[in-house]
């Protein structure tokens, strides 16, 4: 015996086997009912057995349909007394024309059957209407005695009971048309036969010889102890059995990938901070040394927040190094942005459009060295496309230390990516708060270009001096979502936060692991 086959049989459970015998015994397709008879088994146990047989290509199981054809009452009455065209024809032969207006009186036929019946006068050909008059026609002569197919019909199904319709000679198929076409006369049950045959597969088996004997089905604690285990016959799991589909609960993949992101910054000794979404355009801006008319804060780019319009300063001390640095560059070196700085546009209340601030404010608050990290999301009024979104999230560091320089800030950003699984290169850019500045960009096959993914650089002595800062400070600040896409594969932005069930669904639980 083929080691294929053992191992089937070995997994057939105990009814599987005995449908396999039933097969074997009448050579030829059989009814679930037969083998309930056969076999001893109940129905429900047969159809499951052909089911998981068929699924391993053992036996086919053919599902005909079937109608049961039954009469109603209305139906039983008509067939009974005769339809109502024939009690008409029966006085209109002995009469040959009768006033439209008269029938129902000449016949005793109720309203109803009244129109029913000259309705199908017409329709067979019986009478016709003229002026007013039913006048019977040569046909209406001919047929007046004989029954029709529709009438045998009736009478037929009448006589039976029941009779199923795929066994109707064809001149009884008319006749069924036309009595469906006549509404509530014929009541019709569909009914599903199944029939079930052997395959070819199913047949070397039966060849081999299929043994029948009972099989534990569980090890009980009684088996172990009567050493009873070692006489029994234990079916073997069928690993390739059909299983439900299964979708347990997983985290949301942009959270995934965020999460992947800050355990990287945390091996990599970062402390993490964050800071408040709703923020005053002095975090946002001033103390970045964004200048007050900088593009960057006009309403196209920035939400300004009306309720509450206004937010808190700083201390006095920082609001006026702040000032004097914008104005004429204070002790940096630096001649400023040369303008008179107000204090009410720095009181400004506005939605974070980038987490930078959460920078500025830690450097406040912490003396070098350090190493930070933030994760949060910011805003822009940005007009919503495929790689455009009004609200992403960003990863934001600093590094500051007296030893940093801009290398430093490469190496940590190259590694950053690198454990992430991209290539970085980075191109030179301007910030208003760092020099030197640089953008980080990887590269993309399938689209054969490279795109941007966030800026860094180090910061200005413009910023770090309002600040207290004496060491440099590299800074960086990547975007999440454009991160995520490449890693999921997607190429509209928006599917990270459609909540689409099918695509979740299929999404491997992380990078490079798929389930499915
Ligand atoms: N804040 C910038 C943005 O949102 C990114 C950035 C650039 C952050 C340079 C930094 C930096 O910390 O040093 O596009």
């Amino acid at each position: 015996m083929s080691k294929e086959n053992t191992r089937i049989i070995n997994e057939l459970h105990i009814y599987e086997k005995k449908v396999l015998k039933a097969l074997e015994k009448s050579r030829q397709s059989i009814t679930p009912e037969d083998i309930v008879q056969s076999q001893n088994l109940d129905i429900k146990s047969v159809m499951s057995a052909a089911g998981s047989l068929a699924s391993k290509g053992l036996v086919k199981v053919q599902k005909d349909m079937e109608e049961i054809l039954s009469l109603s009452p209305d139906g039983e009455a008509f067939a009974r007394d005769g339809l109502p065209e024939r009690k008409l024809l029966e006085i209109l032969y002995l009469q040959k024309n009768i006033p439209m207006k008269d029938i129902g009186q000449e016949t005793g036929l109720n309203p109803k059957d009244v129109i029913i019946g000259v309705g199908w006068l017409v329709r067979k050909k019986w009478a016709k209407i003229d002026q007013g008059m039913v006048k019977i026609t040569i046909l209406g002569e001919e047929s007046h005695k004989t029954p029709q197919i529709d009438e045998k019909l009736l009478h037929m199904i009448l006589e039976q009971g029941e009779i199923s319709s795929i066994n109707l000679e064809e001149e009884l198929q008319n006749g069924l048309k036309l009595l469906k076409s006549r509404k509530g006369l014929i009541n019709f049950d569909k009914i599903t036969n199944h029939t079930i045959s052997i395959t070819k597969k199913g047949q070397e088996l039966l060849d081999e010889g299929i043994i029948i004997q009972e099989e534990a089905t569980q090890l009980t604690h009684h088996h172990l102890k009567t050493r009873k285990w070692k006489n029994l016959t234990y079916r073997g799991y069928d690993v390739q059995a059909e299983y439900p589909e299964f979708h347990p609960g997983k985290m949301h993949p942009l959270r995934r990938i965020m999460d992947e992101i800050r355990n990287i910054f945390l091996n990599m000794g970062f402390t993490e901070s964050r800071g408040p979404i709703l923020e005053s355009a002095f975090w946002n801006f001033d103390c970045l040394f964004q200048p007050q008319d900088h593009a960057a804060r006009e309403m196209q780019d920035t939400f300004y927040i009306k309720n509450p319009s206004t937010s808190w300063l700083p201390g006095e001390e920082l609001v006026d190094k702040v000032k004097k640095v914008h104005e004429d560059g204070a002790q940096t070196g630096s001649e400023g942005w040369c303008y008179n700085w107000d204090k009410d546009v720095a009181r400004q209340s506005v939605l974070r459009t980038h987490t930078t601030c959460v920078s500025a404010r830690f450097l406040k608050e912490n003396p070098p060295p350090l190493k930070m990290f933030s994760i949060g999301r910011v805003f822009r009024r940005e007009t919503i496309t495929y790689k455009h979104l009004p609200e992403f999230n960003q990863v934001e560091g600093i590094v500051a230390a007296d030893e940093v320089n801009f290398r430093n800030l490469l190496g940590i950003l190259k590694e950053f990516y690198k454990k992430l699984g991209f290539e970085v290169r980075f191109r030179p850019a301007y910030f208003p708060y760092t020099y030197l500045s640089t953008e980080c960009e990887i590269y993309l096959e399938e689209k054969e270009s490279w795109i941007e993914l966030g800026g860094a650089g180090m910061f200005r002595p413009e910023v770090l001096e309002p600040l207290g800062v004496t060491t440099p400070v590299a800074a960086f600040g990547l975007g999440i979502e454009r991160l995520a896409m490449i890693e999921l594969g997607i190429k509209d932005i928006r599917m990270l936060y459609k909540s689409d069930i099918g695509w979740l669904r299929k999404l491997p639980l992380k990078k490079g692991i798929n389930l499915d």
